[in-house]
């Protein structure tokens, strides 16, 4: 693990997420009350780019088949409904989430 800067923090504003690709692994980092959260960006279910979900409160809904993941944990909030599981034979899981910390206006992630 090392911490690698990925941009700058004034340029995510509060209540805002951003995808980042650190060498070669994409992350949503997201800004809640000026808190800094990082986990990965692709759905646990089957793949899916999160980023391009719905952001609600500290909530991102999978673009595909709607599985619900806190942004600041990463654990699941709501799985995917049963016909969506019947016809997929699979759960989302809980995303892996990184340590943030933000410095002389530079976002910092331990990955
Ligand atoms: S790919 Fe995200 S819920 Fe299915």
């Amino acid at each position: 693990m090392a911490w690698n800067k990925i941009g700058k923090s004034d340029e995510l504003k509060q209540g805002e997420i951003k995808e980042y690709n650190i060498n070669g692994k994409k992350i949503i980092v997201s800004n809640m009350d000026d808190k800094f959260y990082a986990i990965d960006a692709i759905c646990s279910h089957l793949g899916a780019e999160l980023a391009k979900g719905k952001k609600d409160n500290n909530t991102i809904i999978c673009p595909k088949h709607h599985a619900i993941f806190n942004i600041q944990t990463g654990k699941v909030e709501k799985n995917i409904n049963g016909l969506f599981k019947f016809m997929t034979r699979k759960d989302a899981s809980d995303l892996k989430s990184y340590e943030v910390k933000a410095e002389n206006n530079e976002i910092m992630i331990n990955l």
